[in-house]
């Protein structure tokens, strides 16, 4: 009895003191495309996170890589005349400079076109197929007989077969919101080379995911009881699995045809199959790619962290809209491989930029490398992040007044106020050296009591609350320097070691709030470091003071304000004239955008804007000079969804396709001419370049064109419709 009382005692202990062993990844961007704002969100997160555990003297690498296979990636490279290799590497080096950029200090930025992720695809393939969950079907699928290539779903285009409306992708419809197949769509066209698709066989390879072993497991794994996932994903989780009884689980279509860009799947002697693994197989396998890459560099265990019983701990950051491959395909196809599976999956929301989708014709999609170009502060948005950010699925909103506000009072007004109102005086009136710092100090006091808890915010990734709490113990370091007024000591004559306490004081609670904010704020932090004369800060130096005698050295402005000219100019440089994208061009982005952005577009139809008061048509004024006329963008607009605001009296709220992958939401006064439901499908002409306003309803992001008779002889309002063959997006002049 008492040797098992002693184990315990000594397992708790062990515990308590020996570090975590942790895994992070962030999801993988594809290799075809910019690293924007909505990216960066899932990257300071982890980002955060991660340099928390780091300084709580945890081992944890963060891994990452790009996502470097599939059709779109292929067909890019081509566009551009250069081989996919070639167009990868490039982009990987884009993606690498941006990270970098913002800070986000992976401990391996890889790729999944690598010799460790093949290897560890074919492993896993080959185990599932060893444990019978690989079946092989033949499937009828579209094939472009011009392109050579049987297409992807959202290559295929064609009308919509329940609310016929056209050109609408091969998966579901973007007007009625309709899920189908692509041999549902009418009259359908391949969205590579404009071809009319042919029906034809294809043998491919199937994940088992219906089989009873992975829906057992997956219920288990996914239930809210056992903790992996946030309540709300686990929720959505149980609706994919169906009822206990009724498994609703499909088997999962893995590999492709040729031409691809990928791997190709193996037979059992190694030999070719001429079929390659999807690219979601392949990617989040390109997270034990980078990994193992890693391990090779860095002397580590690669099988100690993939094994099943492995102690340490597996975290995957993503995008609410990727839980379904996180979630389900991926750990039932650890499980059934042998290995380990993931400790949790956090999801986070998506971003929208002053309360609307990203934009590029708005210049709100804005690329991580235009915000670094224009001068801002990489860290400004690191913080405001943090102070947005929660545990939830909850989306998150830029706000660029709100943005310049909080940066500029939180972190000049009052964080690095701190230092700038104290550190001069030390450095001229007592040779940059500390006096004792008083420890019972009640500011002091309140952040070292409070470390703990804003510790516990971090590890929950309740990074607004911990913001929250730490610019509270800010605002009472502020409190106590205006009541001491070293400004005032300084003048007055025999106040020397006053001024010194004051000043000694500050610095300390200056270095405590700094530890603090470390894992938001790294480079602020490393000038802290370098302005403190201390070594790189712990979480354990939260809980000691710089020693009276300590010297520091010349204090150096820590960070500027925020000029809202720079937010213009930034939203100038991501500005985009919409040119209308070819057929190839707007189905390859499509294809392949980022996630975040797919789901913007579908947040925005779903969005519940209740009313407003919009005018059709400015009045003809005067002559206007070709230039005049020319700054009026005027651009071919779908109908893609038209309804009634409630309680608005004139109101019809249109949602409009303008090509290129954008669509606006714009209140016209129509009401009494249309009925909604006969709009929809139908071109106009809009102008895409009005500013946005805020109206009573919601948000008019254009205006779209209509007659009516000024003197009233002919009543009524008359839309402008195109003739036919033109396309959205396409500029009216
Ligand atoms: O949605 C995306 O952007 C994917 N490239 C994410 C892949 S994450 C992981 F599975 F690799
Ligand atoms: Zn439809």
């Amino acid at each position: 009895m008492a040797s098992a009382r002693a184990k315990i005692a000594a397992f708790t202990f062990m515990a308590l003191i020996m570090p975590r062993k942790i895994l992070v990844t962030s999801a993988l961007p594809y290799a075809n495309g910019a690293i924007h704002l909505g990216h960066l969100v899932e990257y300071i997160q982890t980002d955060i996170w991660v340099r928390f555990q780091k300084m709580s003297g945890n081992e944890c690498w963060y891994v990452c890589a790009d996502d470097t296979h599939g059709t779109p990636i292929m067909l890019r490279a081509e566009k551009e005349g250069i081989t996919p290799e070639a167009l990868i590497e490039r982009v990987h080096g884009e993606h690498s400079r941006d990270f970098a950029g913002f800070g986000v200090g992976f401990d391996n930025y890889y790729s999944t076109h690598s010799p460790e992720t093949r290897e560890c695809a074919n492993d896993i393939y080959g185990r599932l197929k060893a444990a019978g969950l690989i079946d092989v079907r033949t499937i009828e699928q579209y094939y472009d007989p011009v392109k050579q290539m049987f297409l992807p779903d959202r290559f295929i285009k064609g009308e919509c077969p329940k609310c016929h409306a056209k050109d609408q992708y091969g998966d579901n419809c973007e007007v009625c919101g309709a899920a189908y197949a692509p041999t549902d769509l009418i009259e359908p066209f391949s969205a590579v080379s404009g071809a009319k698709p042919e029906l034809r066989n294809s043998e491919h390879y199937f994940f088992k995911l219906s089989d009873p072993r992975c829906e057992a497991f997956l219920r288990q794994y996914t239930g809210r009881a056992n903790g992996v996932l946030q309540n709300e994903a686990a929720n959505k989780m149980q609706e994919w699995l169906g009822a206990p009884g009724d498994n609703k689980l499909t088997d999962w279509d893995i590999s492709r045809d040729a031409p691809y860009f990928g791997f190709e799947i193996p037979d059992e002697f190694g030999k070719s199959t001429g079929k390659y693994f999807y690219v979601w197989l392949d990617a989040p396998i390109g997270y034990m790619g980078s990994f193992k890459n890693l391990c090779a560099r860095n002397g580590l265990d690669f099988n100690e962290w993939f094994k099943p019983d492995s102690t340490t701990e597996l975290y995957h950051f993503i995008g609410k809209d990727i839980l379904y491959f996180h979630a389900l395909f991926w750990p039932a196809e650890l499980q059934h491989a042998g290995f380990r599976t993931p400790t949790k999956i956090f999801a986070h929301g998506f971003l929208t930029v002053d309360g609307a989708k990203m934009s590029k014709s708005r210049g709100t999609f804005i690329t991580a490398d235009s915000f670094l170009q224009t001068g801002l502060n990489p860290e400004w948005l690191r913080y405001y992040f943090a102070a947005k950010l929660s545990n939830t699925m909850e989306d998150i909103d830029l706000n660029f007044e709100d943005f310049c506000a909080r940066v500029n009072s939180d972190l000049v007004g009052k964080f690095v106020n701190i230092a700038s109102r104290s550190a001069g005086f030390i450095a001229k009136r007592f040779a940059g050296q500390l006096a004792p710092t008083d420890a019972s100090l009640p500011a002091i006091k309140a952040i070292q009591e409070a470390a703990p808890r804003i510790a516990e915010l971090y590890e929950a990734r309740e990074f607004s609350k911990a913001v929250r709490e730490i610019m509270a113990l800010t605002d009472g370091a502020n409190q106590y320097v205006d009541s001491v007024k070293p400004w005032e000591l300084a003048k007055q004559e025999g106040k020397e070691s006053e001024l010194h306490a004051a000043c000694s004081n500050a610095l300390n609670l200056f270095h405590l709030l700094t530890i603090l904010l470390k894992p938001v704020l790294p480079v602020l932090a490393g000038k802290v470091e370098q302005f403190l004369n201390i070594a790189p800060l712990t979480w354990n130096d939260t809980q000691s003071l710089l020693a009276a005698g300590h010297a520091i050295n010349t204090y150096e402005h820590l960070m500027t304000r925020i000029d809202p000219k720079q937010i213009e100019k930034l939203i100038e440089a991501n500005r985009e004239s919409l040119a209308p994208a070819t057929e190839a061009g707007a189905a390859q982005a499509a294809g392949q955008q980022h996630s975040q952005q797919r789901h913007a577009e579908q947040q925005q139809k779903d969005s519940k804007v209740k009313a407003a008061a919009a005018e059709i048509a400015a009045e003809a004024g005067s002559l206007c000079s070709i230039d005049d006329f020319m700054k009026v963008d005027l651009r071919i607009a779908r109908i893609a969804n038209a309804e009634h605001v409630e309680g608005a009296d004139k109101l019809v709220r249109l949602t409009l396709d303008i090509g290129n992958d954008e669509t606006r939401n714009v209140f016209a006064g129509i009401k009494a001419a249309y009925d909604p439901a006969q709009l929809i499908g139908r071109l106009t002409v809009m102008v895409a370049n009005l500013a946005p306003r805020k109206m009573k309803f919601g948000l008019s992001e254009g205006m779209v064109l209509a007659a009516s008779d000024v003197e009233g002889k002919t009543p009524g309002i008359f839309l402008l419709s195109p003739d036919s063959g033109a396309q959205p997006g396409m500029r009216v002049k």
